[in-house]
């Protein structure tokens, strides 16, 4: 099927971070689509090079010279930068008593301070020419709290925190800053966890903690029109042009789901007479549910057998 563009990136210049694969490769491929020049940065030369269409420019946002020669390649090929997607990351699940001291530090020079290089030399670019728009890739763990996310979640606090700081600074500027809190989406890294010592039984508690039971895929998402405002450049007409400081998330629900709590049947069954009394209950849950009457309401049998189905999977899911 013929993927539909907009021409809305036309002629723009680009950077994006991480291209060479995974969420960063497809934001390239999108952004290629609508238009756009698009210098791809990445540490992975290899992988860098199957992409064709861009100018590739082989290098680790964490090292300050690297993070400059990405910025830098835009303004002497095009004689500006007019967007920054700041997406390169590594993401390693480890819960804080597996991690070493140097696992924190290597997510923290990545997707920390590799963001705030690239931010920062963007930025300078960016106020020669006039303005721009920066997207910093956060995450739902950039927003939110979960497991196994203590050595990667606080790096993607910087990303939605660094977005803020930067956009506030910088808005008089014309340069918008915004962030994208993915949830979990398909990637190589993703299809790793799945054979990794207990990536299956996390991937399905992560997936049930999305409301829409799914993880997106980085390819799978609608036109730019409503996907990707926060890269609306700033003399665009599209009412996203307004947009800075917001952290988006494109996460199924994710973040703003408080995780559904796995109720025992007969610890439910229990207190709801003594609460609402057995008619009330009854009436409300609907299709003779027995769960508690407000996780109930309007939630069938379908629902229940999940519930129970969770809480037996919970109970054999490795701790
Ligand atoms: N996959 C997810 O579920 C998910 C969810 C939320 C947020 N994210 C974020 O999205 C971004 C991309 O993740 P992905 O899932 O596409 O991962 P990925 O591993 O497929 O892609 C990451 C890319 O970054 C590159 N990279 C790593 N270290 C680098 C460095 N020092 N300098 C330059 N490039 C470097 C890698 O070579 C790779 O090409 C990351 O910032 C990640 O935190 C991913």
């Amino acid at each position: 099927m013929a993927q539909e563009t907009s021409g809305r990136l036309a002629d723009r210049v680009c950077v994006i971070t991480g291209a060479a694969s995974g969420i960063g490769r497809a934001t390239a491929e999108r952004f290629l689509r609508e238009g756009a020049h698009v210098i791809a940065a990445d540490v992975d030369a290899e992988r860098l090079a199957t992409l064709g269409g861009v100018i590739p420019v082989v290098g680790d946002v964490s090292r300050e010279e690297d993070a400059r020669r990405m910025i830098d390649t835009a303004v002497e090929r095009f004689g500006r930068l007019d967007v920054l997607v700041a997406n390169a990351g590594v993401i390693p699940l480890l819960s804080v008593t597996e991690a070493e001291p140097s696992d924190f530090d290597r997510v923290m020079a990545v997707d920390g301070r590799g963001m705030f290089l690239t931010c920062k030399y963007a930025i300078e670019a960016m106020l020669v020419s006039g303005g721009g728009a920066i997207v910093c890739t956060s995450s739902i763990s950039g927003v939110a709290g979960q497991a196994r996310q203590a050595v990667y979640g606080p790096a993607k606090f910087v990303a939605s925190g660094l977005t803020k700081h930067l956009a506030v600074e910088w808005a008089e500027h014309g340069i918008r800053v915004n962030a994208v809190a993915p949830g979990t989406i398909e990637t190589e890294r993703v299809a790793a966890a799945r054979i990794e010592p207990g990536g299956p039984e996390y991937l399905t508690e992560v997936v049930r903690a999305h409301p829409m039971r799914r993880f997106g895929t980085p390819r799978r998402s609608p036109p730019p029109s409503s996907s990707s405002p926060p890269t609306t450049p700033p003399s665009s007409p599209a009412p996203s042009s307004r947009s800075t400081a917001a952290t988006w998330p494109t996460d199924t629900g994710r973040a703003l789901a408080a995780r559904r709590a796995r109720v025992p049947r007969r610890w439910s069954e229990a207190r709801r007479p003594a609460r609402h009394g057995p008619a009330h209950g009854r009436a409300r849950a609907g299709r003779g549910s027995s769960l508690p009457v407000g996780a109930a309401a309007g939630e069938g049998r379908g629902r229940e057998a999940r519930a129970q189905q969770d809480a037996r999977a919970a109970a054999a899911a490795p701790r």
